[in-house]
């Protein structure tokens, strides 16, 4: 099961959000064979979360209601843990949003708790975004907060990483890479589940995906380094990410070790992010 992660990005109305999920519901029960062996998480902003949440519960209410019938007990039988694990577990497409505070509570105008994201149905949570790093300067000691926070409030972090093209020039781009792991997770922590995306700055958004050889290092070294270093992970996969479009997933998707994708501006479009799912 690969993991084929949308990140709209500051993207999409509600207009936009329901033509989106129409043609995606369709086209997943056409190709549902294909598509549902594969794990789907859709990061949109955060105005339409709870509103594609509701959207998506109802296929989740039927889910839960077949459930009860197969294990002859009613619907309210279920606690509302219970019922939000069996729904979670249900759905076709998890919920992911792009960001989330470093604090748990409090006086932060503006940002928006880890608790809150789960509480409106996100499981996944984007970390660490090279945009978010560059425009709202976050430094790797704020994401290492955000990383456990997230954790304690059952949310999967999608950790991102990756390196500069100067960087890359310069042939300091594996070192890079793992030391910005090192900064953000710390090894003395207990961590059940990560997502790392390795996302090359220079490949975001630019049409110039990065090639195969480069990414097949790059998986290499991360999980390596995972594997060595980090084994108070439970579990962690490694994902790409970087103008995945539905003419180079396929190919991408076959490097050994990579988990799965993450896709910005092709997720935008609802038919082309299902041809990625389907490869
Ligand atoms: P892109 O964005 O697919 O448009 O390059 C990827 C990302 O920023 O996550």
């Amino acid at each position: 099961m690969k993991y084929i992660i949308a990140n709209w990005k500051m993207n999409h109305d509600f207009d936009q959000t329901d033509q989106w999920l129409n043609i995606f519901l369709e086209k997943y029960n056409r190709d549902y064979e294909k598509i549902s062996k594969q794990n789907i998480i859709l990061c949109p902003p955060l105005t339409l979360i709870d509103y594609i949440d509701s959207e998506l519960m109802e296929d989740g209410f039927s889910m839960l209601e077949s459930f009860a019938k197969k294990h002859n007990k009613s619907v309210e039988d279920f606690t509302p843990e219970q019922f939000n694990q069996i729904v979670f577990e249900s759905r076709i497409i998890k919920l992911g949003a792009q960001d989330c505070s470093n604090y748990e509570s409090g006086s932060y105008t503006g940002q928006v708790s880890a608790k809150m994201l789960r509480d409106v149905g996100c499981e996944y949570v984007i970390i660490g975004h090279s945009e978010r790093r560059k425009n709202q300067f976050e430094d790797d000691q704020i994401l290492a907060q955000k990383i456990k926070i997230a954790i304690k409030n059952s949310l999967t972090p999608i950790f991102c990483i990756g390196e500069n093209e100067q960087l890359r020039k310069q042939n300091q781009y594996l070192e890079f890479v793992c030391n910005q792991i090192d900064l953000a997770i710390d090894k003395q922590y207990e961590y059940k589940k990560i997502l790392i995306a390795y996302e090359p700055i220079w490949a975001i958004g630019t049409g110039n995906n990065a090639s195969l050889e480069q990414i097949k290092e790059m998986i290499e070294a991360i999980k390596n380094h995972l594997d060595k270093n980090f084994k108070n992970i439970q579990e962690f996969a490694i994902i790409y990410g970087g103008s995945v479009n539905q003419k180079n997933s396929a190919e991408i998707l076959k490097i050994k070790n990579l988990d799965g994708l993450l896709v910005g501006s092709a997720s935008l479009n609802a038919e082309e992010f299902i041809e990625i799912a389907k490869s």
